[in-house]
């Protein structure tokens, strides 16, 4: 996937407004907020909104440069940063919280990061994710058609061994939120506390 190529684009493919998920939890997250796989910034922005201080890394410039332009129309500042995750090392003992919407990554990549994001993690700090589970193979509504990239029950509690679960459930909702994310899809939503 050429992420740059698809956001070259005068639309936000995936809207302007946050993910349902978040926006509906948003209440429980405490800044500093690290971004996983920001995009265009919708979530980010929304954040923001909220007085929250928020950092978004994406591997796509194209992306966070409608980030910036996004903040800037809705008044609000956003630090962004362009790096590859299979990379990214967050300052250790920064964060409040970590969103994670969507961000679908190889099993390699997210036992590298995984780790580093529990480290990243204030205690008592919060991990909040949805991404699309592996029942949304046969599905054409969103998502990679690739079963590593999916996410599973299992695969959150192996990813994240010292947290206790606010929230960790699978569902299938509706999921409107642009060109790409259009209707009845299978997702993994998890919010998970640092314990230690
Ligand atoms: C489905 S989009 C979701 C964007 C955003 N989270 C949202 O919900 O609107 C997936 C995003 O993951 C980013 N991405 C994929 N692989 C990445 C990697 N290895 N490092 C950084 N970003 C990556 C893409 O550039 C893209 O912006």
């Amino acid at each position: 996937m050429n992420w740059n190529d698809r956001y070259a684009v005068d639309e936000y493919i995936y809207g302007t407004e946050p993910n349902a998920f978040l926006a509906e939890h948003a209440h429980l997250l405490t800044g500093p907020v690290l971004s996983l796989a920001e995009g265009e910034g919708r979530n980010a922005v929304f954040l923001a909104g909220l007085g929250l201080s928020v950092h978004g890394v994406d591997s796509s410039a194209v992306g966070l440069a409608k980030a910036q332009a996004l903040a800037a129309a809705r008044g609000v500042n956003i630090g962004t940063e362009v790096a590859d995750l299979a990379e990214f090392v967050p300052a250790a003992g920064r964060y409040g919280a970590v969103v994670s919407i969507f961000a679908h990554l190889p099993g390699a990549l997210r036992a590298r990061l995984y780790p580093l994001l529990a480290q990243s993690l204030q205690p008592g700090g919060l991990v909040l994710l949805e991404a699309y589970s592996l029942d949304q193979l046969p599905r054409n509504t969103g998502g990679p058609k690739d079963a590593d990239m999916l996410m599973s029950l299992d695969k959150v509690r192996q990813g994240f061994p010292g947290f206790e679960p606010v929230l960790l459930r699978e569902l299938s909702r509706d999921v409107c939120e642009g060109s790409y994310h259009t209707g009845l899809a299978s997702v993994v939503q998890f919010i998970g506390r640092k314990t230690a």
